[in-house]
């Protein structure tokens, strides 16, 4: 498994690294792609377009808290350019395993397991350049070849944009319930999450609803607020598109330290307007896919 190294650019390793590819596609045409077999109730897409407005940190935030609400849940990171979530989690120094057979996913606790495309890199900080048709044999095995066990939701990472993982992925997993966009509140980002959810409705997905990242600040030596990125434009792009409005988290300090260190912000702190609106976006996230 992961072995063929022969359609790989790796821009600073030789191309015998063994770890860093999937195998060749044995079949390229073009034939529409056939569902895989993963065990998944419900599988939700995390994007957004535009880059660094927060999205590593909303999905690895989310499954911990569906995850720490008793519910078997999947983390996959489908970032091979820029993988954040493995450090995100601890998890920097983690290769993927094999029992020989299947994939085997890190499990973090009782009820969240994680693969990341990260673990696919020997090193981290090498920048990679894979094929559509890699990308998309490394997502097939990461749904089907894996041993997830029985889950109740499946939370997919996506790089920024609107690129090959996203459309492969709605094309071949299961229960795609719909995406979730994350956007920070200033017009520049909005701008790009109009062309997002543009993107989801193409896809024939629901959009499940917007996160308004970053939403202001209190400044934790004078309390007071200051709305560094704006405010509220996450949420006019959710009315103006009519779709459901997830909900704001501020800027916090704590989120950006919690990322860092490797542990998740919700398993962490209770008493915090942040882990409050985190925890109340997850719940709204169930309630709009059980209404479905
Ligand atoms: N609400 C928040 N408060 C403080 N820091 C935050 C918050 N959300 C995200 N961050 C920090 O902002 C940075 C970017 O976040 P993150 O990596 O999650 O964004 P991203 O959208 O996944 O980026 P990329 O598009 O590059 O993958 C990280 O350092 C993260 O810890
Ligand atoms: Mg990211």
């Amino acid at each position: 498994m992961f072995h063929d190294n022969s359609e790989k650019t790796h821009s600073s390793e030789s191309t015998e690294d063994r770890n860093q590819s999937p195998p060749r596609q044995k079949n390229s045409t073009h034939a529409p792609l056939e569902k895989t077999s993963i065990d998944a109730r419900h599988v939700i897409l995390i994007l957004s377009e535009k880059g660094g407005v927060g999205k590593s940190t909303i999905a690895v935030n989310l499954a911990y808290a569906l995850a720490a609400r008793g519910c078997q849940t999947g983390l996959l990171d489908l970032d091979i350019h820029g993988p954040n979530i493995p450090k995100m989690l601890g998890l920097e120094e983690h290769q993927l395993e094999s029992d020989g057979k299947s994939l085997i996913p890190v499990r973090m606790t009782k009820t969240l397991q994680v693969i990341s495309m990260g673990f696919l890199l020997q090193k981290r900080s090498d920048p990679v350049v894979w094929r559509g048709p890699m990308k998309a044999q490394a997502i097939r095995q990461f749904l089907s070849d894996t041993k997830w066990g029985s889950l109740d939701y499946l939370i997919v990472y996506l790089p920024p944009g609107t690129g090959d993982e996203a459309l492969t992925i709605a094309q071949i997993a299961p229960n795609v319930r719909g995406a979730v966009i994350v956007t920070t509140p200033q017009d520049v980002a909005t701008l790009d999450s109009t062309k997002a959810i543009s993107f989801v409705e193409q896809m024939d997905l629901p959009v499940l609803g917007v996160i308004e990242n970053m939403s202001g600040f209190t400044c934790p030596h004078c309390h007071t607020e200051i709305n560094l990125f704006g405010s509220g434009g996450g949420e006019r792009i959710a009315q103006e598109h009519h779709v459901p409005f997830l909900g704001k988290i501020p800027v916090d300090i704590l989120m950006r330290e919690a990322g860092d260190e490797g542990c998740p912000f919700i398993g962490k702190k209770r008493d915090s307007s942040t882990w409050e609106a985190i925890n109340a976006i997850m719940e709204r996230l169930i309630a709009e896919i059980d209404n479905q």
